[in-house]
Order: structure tokens, then C-alpha cells, then sequence
């Protein structure tokens, strides 16, 4: 098995990349508020041990703690600033396919919270870049005028019945937002999870990914 590579940031992000082992498939990371690009790797070999991994740290800092995108206040996103950071993260992923050689047609997006966040955003404004995404914990980025097309796109929802920090009508309702663009998503409730995954969240991930990638 080839050795995980660092990433360099000429590529415009900090990042992990560990080389496929079989599976066509890259797992594109994206930590939460206060994460760095190693913090998902050992979920990623979990998740798909013989996909490839793509990591990178997000570049924005919130009191020191890295994040994809700047917040306003808990829950309040500074959209426009999203918009340009879904815009840096879609040319870094076209980037590192050049680079590392895995196919751009085939990466799924796994994000955790903040990482769900920009990942959603990325379905939303960039709908091809993503074959399917793992949207652990996720808001709704925004709401958009007329719908992208993701009719080829897979996504898997997981939320939580206690979550404190994300009431129960923001997944479903970006699960009804994915759906009108034609996406295939489904949406998993954690009966009892609050916002930091379940060991039943992961397994539920694993599956699914096996089954659609
Ligand atoms: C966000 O800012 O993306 C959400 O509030 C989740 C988080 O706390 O990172």
C-alpha cells in the first residue's frame, strides 16, 4: 500500500492525499469548525479503505480554528464569503485530479458539520463536481433561485434527534431542496444523536457508501 502523501499548499489548500488501493472512487474530507486535514483521514480508510482520499484544512480561521467559511454567529453563515470559498474548494479538487491523477468524475464528498456545510454548498452551486456526498450533520448553506441539476447525484443525510445545534427542520429541509434537484438523497436520523457522530452514524456511512460507490 502506498504511504498517505502530504499535501502542499500550491495546490491552494493544505491537504492529505492517500492513493486509491482499487476502488475508482475519491472520498473528498471535509472537517468540522476546529478540524485539520488529518483530522478524517482514519474515517475516510473506514468509510472505503481502498478509495482514495483527498483531505484539505480549510483556510478560514475562527479564533484560530480552521473552517471552510466565515460565520457571522453560530448558524449564520456570511454567504458571500461561502460562495467564493465553494468556488476555491471546486477548482482545488479539479487541481489535485491533474495532480494526483484520480478521476474527477467519481469523488464523493464525506463532510462533518461545517464540512457538510460547504459541501452542500458545493451540490448547490458546482452540481457537477460531486458524484454523491455524505452530509453528516448539515444546515441549509442557502436557499437558491431555480435548482441545479443533480439529477446524477447521490446523497446520503445524517442528522440527529437531539442535535442542540441544528433544529430539526434545517436537514429536512435540504434533503426537500436536494430532492427538487433531482438528486437521490436519502435521510438518516440519529434517534437520540446530538450534534458529535455515533458510532451507529459511521456504520450507516459504511453501508451506504458500499452500496452506492
Ligand atoms: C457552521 O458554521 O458551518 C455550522 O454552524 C456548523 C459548525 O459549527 O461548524
Amino acid at each position: 500500500m502506498s504511504s498517505p502523501k502530504s499535501g502542499s499548499p500550491k495546490l491552494g489548500f493544505v491537504h492529505r492525499f492517500v492513493p486509491s488501493t482499487g476502488r475508482p472512487v475519491t472520498l473528498l474530507m471535509l472537517h468540522g469548525t476546529g478540524g485539520n486535514e488529518e483530522d478524517l483521514v482514519p474515517l475516510g480508510r473506514r468509510l472505503l479503505p481502498d478509495a482514495a482520499i483527498l483531505s484539505p484544512r480549510g483556510k478560514v480561521l475562527e479564533n484560530g480554528m480552521p473552517r471552510f467559511f466565515r460565520r457571522l454567529a453560530d448558524g449564520v453563515f456570511d454567504t458571500n464569503d461561502l460562495v467564493v470559498r465553494t468556488d476555491e474548494l471546486t477548482e482545488f479538487v479539479g487541481k489535485a485530479s491533474g495532480t494526483y491523477g484520480f478521476d474527477v468524475g467519481k469523488v464523493v464528498a464525506v463532510g462533518y458539520s461545517n464540512g457538510a456545510n460547504i459541501a452542500a454548498s458545493t451540490l448547490l452551486l458546482h452540481p457537477r463536481v460531486l458524484a454523491g456526498a455524505v452530509l453528516l450533520r448539515p444546515m441549509v448553506p442557502f436557499t437558491l433561485q431555480g435548482a441545479p441539476d443533480l439529477s446524477r447525484t447521490r446523497i446520503l443525510i445524517e442528522a440527529g434527534t437531539d442535535d442542540a445545534l441544528i433544529p430539526k427542520e434545517l436537514p429536512e429541509e435540504l434533503a426537500r431542496i436536494l430532492e427538487s434537484a433531482g438528486a437521490r438523497v436519502k435521510l438518516r436520523w440519529q434517534d437520540g444523536g446530538g450534534h458529535t457522530l455515533t458510532e451507529a452514524d459511521v456504520e450507516a456511512a459504511r453501508e451506504w457508501l458500499s452500496e452506492n460507490f
